[in-house]
Formats: C-alpha cells, sequence, structure tokens
C-alpha cells in the first residue's frame, strides 16, 4: 500500500514538473491583444518554442485572432475557408517550429492598428542560439610590474584583468 501512494504521489508531481517545462506567453503581456502595440518588441523578448502556449486576450466582439501566412501576414488578409478565434481568451499551442502569423481580422485593426504578430517557435527545448553565446570570460589574477611597492610591500599588486 505505502509503495501504491508513493507512486500516486510521484506521479502527482510529475505531472506538476513536465508541463512547467512548456511556457504560456500572454500576448502583448498586460496590455494584451489590442490597438497601437508594438508587437514586435514585445516577440523579441521572448523565445518561443514547440509546447508553448500563445495566449491572446482582450474583449470579446472587439477583436479576433486570425492565423496568416507570411502573405496574409504583409497584407492583412486573412483566409475565408478559416473561421478567426473569437472567445477573447484565445489560447494557441504551438504544435510546429518555425515562423507564425497572426493578426486581428477586424476592420483595419491589423493594417491601421498594427494588430499583427510574426513568431519564430524552435523546437522543443532547444537554446535559443547555442552557437553565439559567448562562453564567460574566467578572471584572471596578474600581477602589475612594479610588485613589491608601496602600500602592498613584498606582496605585490594584484588587479582583475578579464582574460579571452
Ligand atoms: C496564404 O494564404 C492565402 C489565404 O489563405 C492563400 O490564398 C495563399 O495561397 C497562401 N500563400 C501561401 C504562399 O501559402
Amino acid at each position: 500500500m505505502a509503495s501504491k501512494a508513493l507512486f500516486i504521489v510521484v506521479a502527482f508531481f510529475a505531472t506538476l514538473v513536465a508541463p512547467s517545462m512548456a511556457k504560456v506567453h500572454y500576448v502583448g503581456g498586460a496590455r494584451g491583444w489590442t490597438l497601437n502595440f508594438d508587437y514586435q518588441t514585445w516577440a523579441s523578448g521572448q523565445e518561443f518554442h514547440v509546447g508553448d502556449d500563445l495566449v491572446f486576450r482582450y474583449p470579446v466582439g472587439v477583436h479576433n485572432v486570425a492565423k496568416v501566412n507570411g502573405t496574409g501576414f504583409q497584407t492583412c488578409t486573412a483566409p475565408t475557408d478559416a473561421a478567426p478565434l473569437t472567445s477573447g481568451y484565445d489560447v494557441i499551442r504551438l504544435a510546429a517550429s518555425g515562423k507564425k502569423w497572426y493578426i486581428c481580422s477586424v476592420g483595419v485593426h491589423c493594417a491601421v492598428g498594427g494588430m499583427k504578430l510574426v513568431i519564430d517557435v524552435l523546437p522543443e527545448g532547444s537554446a535559443e542560439s547555442p552557437a553565439s553565446a559567448p562562453a564567460p570570460s574566467p578572471v584572471q589574477w596578474i600581477p602589475t610590474r612594479n610588485a613589491g611597492r608601496g602600500l602592498f610591500g613584498t606582496f605585490g599588486k594584484f588587479v582583475p584583468r578579464l582574460g579571452h
């Protein structure tokens, strides 16, 4: 019985831990999905991965969320064969890597109001740019030439230098 209870406890915590790897991105942060907000600047501060959720929050009936391709993004044109999301709290699970485009297809909210978002979804669990991240420079302690003088006596004076 004890082992069964333990199993249940472990399984419970496993379900808590595993999904926590995936992130929830509230589009626009506290501003939500709205007019005259710079979604590209917002997106540049985020790292999107497969398995993460995008959440679009807005007053029902005021805006919507249409998934488009690159062309639809440029021209602010939603596909006619797919209905946009309209719940006011639209959750989109990022299922595949690559670029994803979303617009509000209400009136000129995309073309004039700037309600357009493009993100680049990275594979699950990957780092943004593993090759370009610089390794932290080791700090070296290098004795100066005039060791032995002044306050520091015969122990010399040490200055921090950043190594390469
Ligand atoms: C983009 O989406 C539009 C509307 O759904 C469609 O007509 C068009 O063929 C698509 N373009 C590409 C390159 O997939």
